[in-house]
């Protein structure tokens, strides 16, 4: 069997030490680790210790003769064939997503073509910045996959996201990334992932929406790409790049959504994400509404219902899954949806958790014919992934 490679990128924070025990956890599991520590992760870890546990030299330095010598920072993303950042410091994501190049691990970044894996670390509101944000963004269009951060106390004395996640979970996240096409159960298969809001108009300015930011929808359409699927992603108005090795369809209504879904058909797999309307404005006249002396009535009629048409299409796919978002009494009313909408699977969550419309992270419950599974709170991208080889795991 091949021995597979990682390039370790060490950034410069206080949870850097988990990346020795990342290092045992990989060299345990047969991997070859090369490290690279930037300046300032070598103020947290110790060269010697990363290179004891690697078995392999640090490299650190991009303007070293006896290091770009040996192996230049193209040679080094050459050499491997997965690189992981963790942890991945705000710093070094912002060089990332933006082309930065000046140290050996961020020209490392930007001259490979290998997958990378990034396990973010910060304070909690250098995590939540909107230039953070942009940059994650930026970072998952491009292709990058991201495991955590966690929630919890930080060193920092505050308490919220931004932890490092556990080696044992970017140990996981990496190895998977590392399977290659044996990691790719999906493909050969199609799927449909619907994502976002709907928009009905009332009249040419007004729309009838809402607050859905898309992120989960998008993270499962990524995920299931990861594992070989070609993916149709349908998805309402949302400020999300599409990820990359996704077909993205955008609508605004329901009858668009659906139309576009019924367009995408035959597939394997049907998860309905989006936040359909569930009733649009009867008419949509070509003038503007003007204000009168009374209150306008709105006259709404029900919207197509995406899941259950999928559900009872004659091309059904094999595995079709829904969402419930509720406020209250979620398990029982994913019960009710499951019967009612005919599809295989409900994914149930309570978005009364505050953070979690347009947040990143939820805490799902997967219903099935076969019992209900309540799954730990996690990242968006983490709840996607294992969604995707649940999935892949149903139809393969
Ligand atoms: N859904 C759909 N088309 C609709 C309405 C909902 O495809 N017109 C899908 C959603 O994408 C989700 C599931 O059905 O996968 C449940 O959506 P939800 O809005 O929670 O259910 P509703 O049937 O609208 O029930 P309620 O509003 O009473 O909660």
């Amino acid at each position: 069997m091949d021995i597979k490679r990682v390039l370790l990128i060490v950034g410069g924070g206080i949870a850097a030490y988990k990346a020795l025990e990342l290092t045992r956890l990989l060299r345990k599991a047969g991997v070859a680790v090369r490290p690279v520590l930037t300046r300032a992760g070598a103020q947290f870890v110790t060269p010697l210790s990363l290179s004891a546990l690697a078995e392999d030299k640090v490299y650190s330095d991009l303007f070293s003769l006896t290091d770009e010598a040996e192996m230049g920072h193209i040679e080094l993303s050459r050499q491997t064939d997965l690189i992981v950042v963790a942890p991945a410091t705000a710093d070094l994501m912002a060089k990332a997503a933006n082309g930065l190049a000046d140290d050996l691990a961020s020209t490392t970044l930007l001259a490979t073509d290998k997958p990378v894996l990034m396990a973010p670390a910060m304070n909690v509101r250098m995590w939540e910045h909107p230039a953070t944000r942009r940059n994650r963004a930026t970072l998952q269009a491009d292709g990058v996959q991201f495991v955590g951060p966690d929630e919890g106390a930080m060193a920092c004395g505050e308490f919220g996201e931004g932890r490092l996640a556990e080696p044992q979970a970017i140990f996981e996240a990496a190895m998977a990334m590392l399977a290659g096409p044996a990691g790719q159960p999906l493909k050969g298969h199609r799927a449909i992932v619907t994502a976002g809001p709907t928009a009905e108009p009332i009249d040419p300015v007004r729309l009838l929406t809402n607050r859905s930011s898309g992120r989960q929808g998008y993270a499962i359409a990524a995920a299931l790409a990861d594992l070989g699927c070609e993916v149709t992603l349908v998805s309402g108005p949302t400020a999300l790049p599409a990820p990359r090795g996704v077909r993205r369809v955008e609508v605004e209504t329901a009858r668009e959504m659906l139309a576009a879904c019924e367009a995408a058909l035959p597939a394997d797999i049907a998860v309905c994400v989006a936040a359909v309307a569930d009733w649009r404005p009867e008419t949509c006249g070509v003038a503007k509404v003007k204000k009168g002396d009374a209150a306008p009535t709105l006259t709404l009629v029900e919207n197509p219902d995406i899941l259950a048409t999928l559900s009872k299409s004659k091309t059904r796919p094999k595995l079709v899954v829904g969402f419930a978002a509720e406020t209250h009494d979620v398990e029982a009313y994913a019960q009710g949806k499951l019967a009612r909408k005919g599809c295989d699977w409900i994914v149930a969550n309570d978005v009364s958790i505050d953070g979690v419309m347009g947040g990143d992270r939820n805490t799902v419950a997967v219903i099935t014919q076969g019992g209900i599974e309540r799954w730990a709170p996690a990242d968006k991208a983490e709840v996607a992934r294992k969604l995707a080889l649940r999935m892949a795991e149903a139809v393969s």
